[in-house]
Parts: structure tokens; C-alpha cells; sequence
């Protein structure tokens, strides 16, 4: 039998916590055969909640679940774990700045980076999805110098899935037949959803997206502003942000991180920047990559149109600005 993996959860008592704690326990992120001890941690007015998740999974009786602890101690919570699910943060209030948000989630990040440091097992693999998610990740990235960079990632997966999602709406496919749509930038509204390498499988071959859409106007305005404000769209029909969707799509992120991206597939991930295609390094950008032996690698040599440089660069710019808004708060 495999050793138990052991993954963390922060904010493992808010609402996107509450969705994924079940699908690792049920074995939807590492794979059906792989054992895990769920860590979770969050902030001391929620442990009295954060012990009733507790109480339920271990009333879910999943026998993949080999044990769980449930602390508002960050040392506790990050000690000896090889994935780092880091879903908790401040959430932005009513008459709140974008700076104080930026500021109070940055402080989260660059504490919680020096416990990770010290306490995470040896090549321990990071995915932040609390926003703002690229920056959080790129202060996490700062503050913890002993993790390799190429371990810290942030979540776009969930706007990858959802461009996926309405190329299959539109042209009326299973969504498992649509790949290789990309996610440039960063998790906001400035990310660019680009179609322009994606693909359809149909029964007479792969197929370009574009070839079958046939609709450049759709592709280039609505099919973009509907994926950039999907959040949006989902907090004003739930009242609440979109908790579900961005669960599952951490577990397609770290699955496909540790087990690999299939052949001829790559997927939408915010890592390290090391300034391909001509944008900005130094911030963690969303990228195409594939995965292997439990790394990643940007796809190199797509062809980038007009359109595409100038959202490129537009998003690139957007995290420049935060990064330098991070460092403002911090200093
Ligand atoms: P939530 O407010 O329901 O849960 C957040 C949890 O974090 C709360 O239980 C809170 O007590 C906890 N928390 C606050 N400070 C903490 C700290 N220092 N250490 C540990 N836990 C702490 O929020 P929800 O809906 O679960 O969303 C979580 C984050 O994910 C938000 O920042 C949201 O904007 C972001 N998000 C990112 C997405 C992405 O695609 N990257 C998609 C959807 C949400």
C-alpha cells in the first residue's frame, strides 16, 4: 500500500475549503489509490467550525482518509505536509481599497511562507488559490527562498475549465473533447482566454476551435468578457463566489501537476516567471504548460497574433503594478 500524502487546506472553514476537503478525502485530487492525511488550518474564530468539518469527514468514512488534523497553529498545520492547498485569506469587505485587501492578504502570505519554509516537508508543492492569487503566491515565493520557485504555483485552472466550458456550450460538444485553450496573465479580469491553439476532437479529426466556431467577433468579445467575469456572473446568481467549480479545478491542477498532463494536452498554470514569450519575469504569470514526473514545463513556440501581444502585455503590466503595490504594503 502507498504512504499516506499529506496535504493542507488553509481556510479550510470557508466556503471553497468546505468543498474540497471531501474531494481529497474521496481521492478526486492525488487518485483513487493514493491514501491522504488532510491537514487544515484556519484562524481562531472559525475552529469551532473548522471542528464540525472535522466531525464530517471523518462521518464520511472515506477510506482513503488516513487521518486529519484540524489546527488554527500554522507550525502544526504545515509540519511534514508534501502539498500545500492555500485557499485562505482575507476576504475584500464593502468600502474596502484594492490596497487594504492587498495589504492584509500579503502579510497572510509572507508569514505563512516562512512556516512552509520550516516546517513543509522536502519538496513540499504550493497552489494558492486565495486571491489575489498570482501576487499572494509571488510574496509566498519571496519570503520562502529554500522552496524551489518552480514548486509555488497559483490557481487559473478554474478560468482555463470555464473557457473549456463555453466552447462546449457553444459548439454543443462533451467538454472532455475540447484541450489546449489558454489562460495568459493573471487571475483578474485583465487574464486573456486565447482560442487561438485550441482544438475539438470530432469524428473526422482534431479540429482548431476557431475553424469551428466560425465567428471571430464571438471568440474575440463576448467569449472572452463572459470567461473574465465569470466570478462575477456566479456572485451575483449565488449570492456567493463560485466555491464548487474553484475546488474541483485544484484538484485538476495538483492531479495534473503530480500525475501528469495526457499526451498532446496542456493545461492553464500561475508559475514563476522566466519572461517567456517576451512577457514580464519575475511574477507569477499563467502559462500553458505540461506536466511530467511531477513538474511543469511552459509550452514554448506558440504563435502569438496582434491581439494576443496586446492582451499579453496588458495582464503582464496588471502584475508588475501588483507586485510593486505588494512591496508598498510589506515595507
Ligand atoms: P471564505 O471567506 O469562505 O473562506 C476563507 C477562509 O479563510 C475563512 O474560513 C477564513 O477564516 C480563512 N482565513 C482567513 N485568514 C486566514 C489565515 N491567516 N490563515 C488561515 N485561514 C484564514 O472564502 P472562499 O469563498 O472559500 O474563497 C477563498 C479565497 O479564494 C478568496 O480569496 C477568493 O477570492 C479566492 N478564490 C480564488 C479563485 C481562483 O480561481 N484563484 C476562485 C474563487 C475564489
Amino acid at each position: 500500500a502507498k504512504e499516506p500524502v499529506r496535504v493542507l487546506v488553509t481556510g479550510a472553514a470557508g466556503q471553497i475549503g468546505y468543498a474540497l476537503v471531501p474531494m481529497i478525502a474521496r481521492g478526486v485530487m492525488l487518485g483513487p489509490d493514493q491514501p491522504v492525511i488532510l491537514h487544515m488550518l484556519d484562524i481562531p474564530p472559525a475552529a469551532e467550525a473548522l471542528n464540525g468539518v472535522k466531525m464530517e469527514l471523518v462521518d464520511a468514512a472515506s477510506p482513503l482518509l488516513k487521518g486529519v488534523v484540524a489546527t488554527t497553529d500554522v507550525v502544526e498545520a504545515c509540519t511534514g505536509v508534501n502539498i500545500a492547498v492555500m485557499v485562505g485569506g482575507f476576504p475584500r469587505k464593502e468600502g474596502m481599497e484594492r490596497k487594504d485587501v492587498m495589504s492584509k492578504n500579503v502579510s497572510i502570505y509572507k508569514s505563512q511562507a516562512s512556516a512552509l519554509e520550516q516546517h513543509a516537508a522536502p519538496n513540499c508543492k504550493v497552489l494558492v488559490v486565495a486571491n489575489p492569487a498570482n501576487t499572494n503566491a509571488l510574496i509566498l515565493k519571496e519570503f520562502a527562498p529554500s522552496i524551489p520557485a518552480k514548486n509555488i504555483t497559483a490557481l487559473t485552472r478554474l478560468d482555463h475549465n470555464r473557457a473549456l466550458g463555453q466552447i462546449s456550450e457553444r459548439l454543443n460538444v462533451q467538454v472532455c473533447d475540447v484541450k489546449n485553450v489558454i489562460i495568459w496573465g493573471n487571475h483578474s479580469s485583465t487574464q486573456y482566454p486565447d482560442v487561438n491553439h485550441a482544438t475539438v476532437k470530432t469524428p473526422s479529426g482534431e479540429k482548431p476551435v476557431r475553424e469551428l466556431v466560425k465567428d471571430d467577433a464571438w471568440l474575440n468579445g463576448e467569449f472572452i468578457t463572459t470567461v473574465q467575469q465569470r466570478g462575477a456572473a456566479i456572485i451575483k446568481a449565488r449570492k456567493l463566489s463560485s466555491a464548487l467549480s474553484a475546488a474541483s479545478s485544484a484538484c485538476d491542477h495538483i492531479r495534473d501537476w503530480v500525475l501528469g498532463t495526457p499526451e498532446g494536452t496542456w493545461v492553464s498554470m500561475g508559475v514563476y516567471s522566466d519572461g517567456s514569450y517576451n512577457v514580464p519575469a519575475g511574477v507569477i504569470y499563467s502559462f500553458p504548460v505540461t506536466c511530467k514526473n511531477g513538474e511543469w514545463t511552459i509550452v514554448q513556440g506558440l504563435a502569438i497574433d496582434d491581439l494576443s501581444r496586446k492582451k499579453l502585455d496588458i495582464t503582464g503590466a496588471e502584475l508588475c503594478e501588483e507586485k510593486e503595490l505588494a512591496y508598498s504594503c510589506l515595507s
